[in-house]
């Protein structure tokens, strides 16, 4: 297949890469280097394995030439970073909701057949009950949230209007390594410097899954017959607490590190686990009882420390 991955330079989006060139997919990566680093995909990039196109999804013009010829998008270009978009407002605005209906407008006429769309568990906001399941209202805490329900909505409305099939996948926290200003990577990071870790409250419970089973829940839709028509979370289930995750990483990481508490940060979601009966109709994909499993794989390679 012929496959555009907007954001493919960023975290999630190399990994999805990686694993389409391995399934020997025609790649090509639109990403503006907001956040991504042409370093994870240097390799395909110098081996002429995919097409890099340093672009921006806020800019419609040159959007219906780069999706020509495409059997597939993955849409996974925004403001990632809950509170990079809270600082922000008109950058996660113009990414996020614009970007994502750009993106919708030219993959409509260049004719591109199925679409993606990575939104997130921070649609919900904070949670009315836990399991959070995909009725739940959509309550936005913040401006992150508010953009992918917005995403959410147009890529609905062109699924209804179009002759696109559209797919919306909830990522939980998703983890593993090429992350850097998250929550793992943050306390990985200080547990290895052996300073303090810092947790902002202390009430959290985080649902973790790790990259390697969203980039299997990624490339099945790619490859299913028929992409599910209603959104779906994508998390292990299961809730981990900050002090847990922290002593995890000392642990790990043989680290002289104190946990120290600081207060909490307003616009961030206290807790979340998401209901997985949906993602286990639509994929058939084991979850490791430990989601936390690939924590050790994390640490710097041995010869880099
Ligand atoms: N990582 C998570 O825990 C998580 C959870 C829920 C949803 N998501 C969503 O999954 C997707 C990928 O997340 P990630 O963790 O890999 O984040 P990331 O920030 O590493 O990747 C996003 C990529 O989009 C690019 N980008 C940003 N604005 C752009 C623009 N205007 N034009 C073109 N490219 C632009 C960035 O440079 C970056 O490479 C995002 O849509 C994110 O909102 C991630």
């Amino acid at each position: 297949m012929h496959i555009l991955v907007t954001g493919g330079a960023g975290f999630i989006g190399s990994h999805l890469v990686d694993a389409l060139v391995n399934k020997g997919h025609q790649v090509k990566v639109l990403d503006n280097l907001f956040r991504g680093k042409t370093d994870h995909i240097q390799s395909h990039i110098s081996e002429g394995r995919i097409e890099f196109l340093k672009a921006d999804i806020r800019e419609y013009s040159l959007l219906p030439e780069i999706c020509g010829n495409v059997d597939l998008i993955f849409h996974l270009a925004a403001q990632s970073n809950v509170i990079g978009a809270v600082e922000d407002l008109d950058y996660s605005f113009e990414s996020n909701v614009i970007g994502t209906f750009n993106m919708l407008k030219a993959a409509r006429q260049s004719g591109v057949e199925r679409f993606i769309f990575t939104s997130s568990r921070e649609v919900y906001g904070e949670a009315r009950y836990l399991p959070v399941d995909e009725n739940h209202m959509l309550n936005a805490k913040n401006s992150y949230g508010a953009s992918k329900v917005a995403g959410e909505k147009y890529c609905q409305v062109f699924q209804n209007m179009y002759p696109i099939e559209v797919a919306v996948v909830r990522l939980a926290n998703v983890y593993g390594r090429r992350d850097f200003d998250r929550v793992i990577p943050i306390f990985l990071n200080q547990a290895l410097k052996n300073e303090d870790i810092s947790i902002f409250g202390g009430a959290q419970l985080i649902d973790f899954i790790s990259v390697e089973i969203v980039v299997q829940v990624l490339l099945a839709l790619a490859e299913t017959g028929k992409m599910p028509d209603e959104p779906v979370n994508i998390g292990s289930g299961k809730g981990t607490n900050l002090f847990d995750l922290a002593q995890k990483i000392i642990h790990l990481t043989d680290s002289k590190s104190k946990i120290k508490v600081e207060p909490a940060r307003s616009a961030e979601v206290v807790q979340f686990t998401a209901e997985i009966t949906r993602f286990k109709k639509y994929f058939g994909i084991a979850l490791p009882d430990d989601p936390l499993y690939l924590l050790s794989k994390m640490l710097p390679e041995e010869d880099s420390i």
